[in-house]
């Protein structure tokens, strides 16, 4: 069975997903660990439902990203895909390299437009008509990494952060557990930038 590891900074509404779809059977995977850089987070609360062991490697007692990645490389343990589902670190090029082609993000916005950390703000302030989600492949930029799949929505006049971001999140809740789901397939090849779905 091909092991995840899934690390998250809050809510967890995308593991969730990935939890689910798992119970569903249409994701044959298992998450062999569930890791916060923070305590107390209702992702924590859902992987402890689900009976999937979960830690938190609290960011604010570590001195330097090193020393913080490395406890999380040691409670990773052997795992074949690492998933950041909501994780608001940005990871050591060291980090990513150890798990080149092994490391997939979501991302709440129509990649390359509006990357970083407040996608829905920017989409907002900038008028676009049509916004979405991405998920790719992790590399050494920040949201710069090969696509895998993306969904579209609709903006709305009267949207908010909130109506926007509700209106994204259901279609992150679909296609992240469908992208890993082809990664467990062994369909994805990484070609330079692009990602070539295999039949
Ligand atoms: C999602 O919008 C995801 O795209 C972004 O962070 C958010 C995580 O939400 N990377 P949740 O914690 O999974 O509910």
């Amino acid at each position: 069975m091909v092991k995840l590891a899934v690390l998250c900074s809050g809510r967890g509404s995308d593991l969730q997903s990935i939890i689910d779809a798992i119970k569903a059977g249409e994701l044959q995977a298992e998450i062999s660990i569930v890791l916060t850089d923070k305590p107390n987070v209702q992702a924590l609360t859902r992987a402890e439902s689900a009976d999937i062991k979960n830690v938190c490697v609290d960011r604010k007692l570590f001195a330097t990203r090193a020393e913080f990645e490395a406890e999380i490389l040691k409670n990773l343990g052997d795992v074949d895909l690492v998933v950041l589902a909501g994780f608001m670190r940005i990871l050591s090029p060291e980090f990513v390299r150890k798990f080149t082609g092994r490391l997939m993000n979501i991302h709440p916005s129509l990649l390359p437009s509006f990357p970083g950390a407040h996608a829905h703000r920017d989409v907002l302030a900038y008028g676009v008509k049509v916004s979405g989600c991405t998920v790719h492949f992790v590399d050494e930029g920040t949201d710069s990494g090969p696509i895998i799949m993306q969904a579209a929505v609709e903006v709305k006049d009267d949207d908010t952060e909130e109506t926007l971001s509700a209106r994204v999140l259901e279609q992150e809740h679909i296609i992240y557990p469908r992208a890993i789901q082809l990664f467990v397939e062994g369909r994805l090849k990484i070609d330079g930038r692009h990602v070539v779905i295999r039949d």
